[in-house]
């Protein structure tokens, strides 16, 4: 299916960095002070029985049947990252996500120069009120087509099986327990301001212990894979983003899953609010005012929502026709009516263009570029196959700092590349699913 907010699950290559900001929130700084907090844990190890951990796990058995006696824990690190890390799930699978910590996630994101930039001047965006709707982000410069504007690191982790496993009320205990022994547990508290209710209340009290945390990790969690296992992520700073059918940036995850970067998809303005969609981009309208309502606990007010009717009606005939499209070519390509499979891509690439989802070409350039080759004809597979690596490129999934290196005017490639083993990434990258 279409994948957007994919991610191809390559090794970023590792380059060395000084120093960097992510707005608002002093990355550097922060990761300054861990290091020499870091330091000094390891020098008081014999205090640290728990290590890598700061405090004793504290556990839960399963009393459900399909999971009966499996432990769950959480595990935090005070010490890593901005707020302190918080990981809720299986004593294996913490022993697996422990050296993952370790990641840096500025030089995940960025060359040294993109570092550089970022830290030696002001925030590109601030946090700021939004009328209707509690807090949102706002660009304060120029961010630029491609640019990486802002990087988080996840507070809190929660095993997506954990809900199926515990009861609601240990549940719940694990999540207070995970919030509570961060750094800065506030960081992360101050979450539930988001999502205020129709009267314009903002939940005062935590009535039930945990409750105020789970409705955090419900209404402002990504979905990420931390060693191998599905979880719920809390990133804080990307958290106040709010949702666009038509976004004006994405999120791209660390390869360890610990860190996101946001990157823009078009030019932002100055002044203007910046957006993330929260749901894979390209569905029709009911699904995405379902998927907005039951997962995020929102109405879908954006743009495109509150089109009316027959547009609406419109776009969502143009996006089911672009989501059958993909099959329906595989369908021809398998039957090998290769030319008409050809043709339906290209009509989808028109469709798309339409819709302004401008990330769903990768995979369609990638199809045709597939099937010219099929047909033998490999000037027009290798021009598909350009555009395909160009917009990976600048989506960043082809590691960091490739979409510095220019592609030149047309022919010109910045780089080599081998058009088969490109056909053979594109099939590696995962969906992008909450
Ligand atoms: C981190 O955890 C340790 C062990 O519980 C505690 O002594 C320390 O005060 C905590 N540090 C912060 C900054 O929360």
């Amino acid at each position: 299916m279409y994948s957007v907010l994919t991610l191809v699950l390559l090794t970023i290559p590792h380059v060395p960095f000084t120093l960097a900001s992510a707005g608002n929130v002093r990355i550097d700084e922060l990761l300054l002070q861990q290091d020499q907090q870091r330091y000094i844990a390891a020098a008081d190890n014999a205090d640290s029985p728990h290590a890598p951990w700061s405090h004793k796990p504290w556990c839960t058995h399963s009393t459900f049947l399909r999971s009966v006696g499996q432990k769950y824990c959480v595990y935090t690190s005070n010490t890593t990252g901005p707020n302190g890390i918080s990981l809720i799930t299986t004593p294996k699978t913490a022993a697996r996500a422990a050296p993952l910590l370790d990641e840096d996630p500025l030089s995940h994101f960025l060359t040294q120069t993109q570092a550089e930039t970022l830290y030696y001047n002001p925030a590109p965006y601030e946090i700021v009120d939004i009328p209707g709707k509690d807090k949102g982000v706002v660009a304060t410069r120029l961010i630029a087509k491609f640019e990486t504007f802002m990087i988080d690191q996840a507070s809190v982790f929660m095993d997506l099986h954990l809900e199926q496993s515990v009861g609601e009320k240990e549940n719940l205990k694990l999540l207070k327990m995970g919030v509570e022994r961060l750094r800065s547990k506030e960081v992360v508290r101050e979450l539930s301001d988001r999502h205020k209710g129709a009267d314009g209340q903002a939940q005062a009290e935590d009535e039930v212990e945990g409750e105020l945390e789970e409705k955090v990790m419900m209404t402002n969690s990504f979905g990420t894979t931390i060693a191998n296992v599905a979880m719920r992520g809390v990133f804080p700073v990307v958290s106040r983003i709010n949702h666009a059918c038509d976004p004006s940036a994405f999120v791209l995850f660390s390869t360890a899953g610990i860190s996101i970067a946001v990157k823009a998809y078009r030019d932002i303005q100055p002044g203007e609010e910046i957006s993330i969609s929260y749901l894979t981009l390209g569905q029709p309208s009911p699904k995405r005012r379902a998927g907005l309502q039951t997962r995020w606990g929102f109405t879908c007010t954006c743009a495109l929502c509150s089109l009316p009717t027959p547009q609406r009606m419109a776009s969502d005939l143009r996006r089911a026709m672009i989501s059958d499209g993909e099959e329906k070519a595989m369908a021809l390509w398998a039957a090998g009516s290769i030319r008409e499979a050809i043709a339906l891509a290209e009509e989808s690439v028109g469709l798309i263009g339409d819709e302004g989802l401008e990330p769903l070409l990768t995979d369609e350039f990638a199809l045709l570029a597939k099937l010219h080759l099929v047909l033998g004809e490999r000037e027009e597979a290798a021009r598909y196959g350009a555009r395909a690596v160009e917009l990976l490129r600048g989506y960043g999934f082809l590691g960091v700092g490739e979409e510095e290196r220019g592609d030149g005017d047309g022919d010109g490639r910045g780089e080599k590349w081998d058009l088969e083993s490109l056909l053979d990434l594109l099939g590696t990258r995962r969906l992008y699913d909450n």
